[in-house]
């Protein structure tokens, strides 16, 4: 038998690779402290369920517009122009199956083979993924812990070339927490005026930032807004990671028709009734910020910990759920994220994820989307673990 090459080119999730073999030790009786997740531990808000389950029972379901009920797309369109000073119509916002699937949409709507795509690194694991079934190429910025793991203006303009199409950008950043302010989103806007580059500006984490300053990158200048497509959802914000609720916005109404048409040619519409519970979930401040409050102190907690463990050294995330650990001073793995993650699973049933996952080896991703119990837990797990192998 025969396989397109494309799909056969795609690697597995590393970061579900993980969590699977932490479910495999808990299933043969260990006790696995699980830090390796990327979904907030929270349930969806009861009111948002109570709105799905009246939508059912009200026959609402059936077939809706490819992008999405109006009145969502309205709701989605108010919230965008309130939090994030963006002005666009409903008609140009679509809804797909997560941010995700509103990623994969943007970039089989703008790349062509041969296309470079940049992507800072370390970066979210299914960005290269993508682009690469897109037979683009992924073209790395390389960060450091000193920079905050932040691209600078210097490290784009170098990385730009004539194949140049896209730049990913994510903030606040999957895996290192990391969040750009205002004065480095215009800089980086600036070194990309006068050019063709798209830019994919994914605010997945955007209510999760535990400082102030989140910052959507279009509505920093008209040329921003043209050449941005802003993607969110609700998997973070409102704990609805199974509902499959993600957007685009973007100003390009020839983008637009391009990804309605391969959506209508693929998925369709998303799930009926999650669109009409989502309507709620824009409306619900009080119980999203009772969700960043809690994270916020569990962030505290963890860093705190973690930042005393004399082998570790990392930077105070700013946003998002994850710490970005330095473990290249735990002698025996030599900085090598795998053998370190295997070893600290296997002897102390902590699951973290591989920084090498995340193209950044050196690292672990540790999420604190858990109970500050397991997180006490489990950073006492990893003293232990660093004693034990010095
Ligand atoms: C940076 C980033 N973007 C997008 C997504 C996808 O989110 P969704 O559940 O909306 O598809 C995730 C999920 O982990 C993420 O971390």
């Amino acid at each position: 038998m025969q396989y397109s090459k494309r799909a056969l080119a795609l690697s597995p999730s590393n970061t579900l690779a993980i969590s699977a073999l932490a479910q495999k030790l808990s299933a043969q009786g260990r006790e696995i402290i699980n830090l390796s997740t990327g979904e907030p531990d929270f349930d969806t808000p009861q009111i948002i369920k109570e709105d799905a389950i009246k939508a059912i029972q009200e026959g609402k379901s059936k077939y809706t517009a490819v992008s999405g009920i109006l009145p969502l797309r309205e709701a989605i369109a108010q919230k965008l122009l309130r939090e994030n000073a963006l002005n666009y119509s409903p008609n140009e916002i679509i809804i797909s199956n997560g941010a995700k699937h509103s990623l994969f949409n943007a970039m089989c709507a703008i790349l062509n083979p041969q296309d470079e795509v940049l992507i800072p690194s370390p970066y979210w694991v299914s960005y290269p993924e993508i682009v690469k079934f897109c037979q683009a190429t992924p073209i790395f910025i390389p960060t450091t812990q000193e920079q905050d793991f932040k691209i600078t203006p210097q490290s784009l303009r170098d990385s730009i070339t004539p194949r140049t199409k896209l730049l990913i950008l994510n903030s606040p950043s999957n895996p290192t927490g990391s969040l750009y302010t205002q004065a480095e989103l215009e800089a980086l806007g600036e070194v990309l005026k006068g050019s063709d580059i798209w830019v994919i500006s994914d605010e997945i984490y955007e209510k999760l930032v535990y400082e102030d300053g989140f910052v959507s990158l279009a509505s920093l200048s008209s040329d921003l807004l043209e050449r941005t497509i802003t993607i969110n959802g609700l998997s973070k914000s409102s704990a609805m990671t199974g509902w499959r609720m993600g957007y685009l916005a973007s100003k390009d109404s020839t983008l637009l028709s391009c990804i309605d048409n391969l959506q209508s040619n693929s998925t369709s519409n998303i799930n009926s009734f999650t669109q009409f519970a989502s309507i709620r979930a824009f409306k619900l401040d009080a119980e999203i910020k009772a969700m960043r409050d809690e994270f916020r102190a569990r962030r505290d907690i963890a860093h705190k910990l973690c930042s005393s463990i004399p082998s570790l050294s990392l930077n105070c995330p700013k946003g998002a759920f994850y710490l970005f650990v330095n473990i290249q001073q735990a002698a025996r793995f030599g900085g090598d994220s795998m053998k370190f993650s295997q070893a600290l699973l296997e002897e102390q049933g902590v699951a973290l994820v591989p920084g090498v996952a995340f193209g950044m080896d050196g690292y672990v991703r540790m999420s604190f989307a858990t109970s500050i119990e397991m997180l006490i837990k489990g950073l006492e797990k990893i003293d232990l673990f660093l004693q034990s192998n010095a």
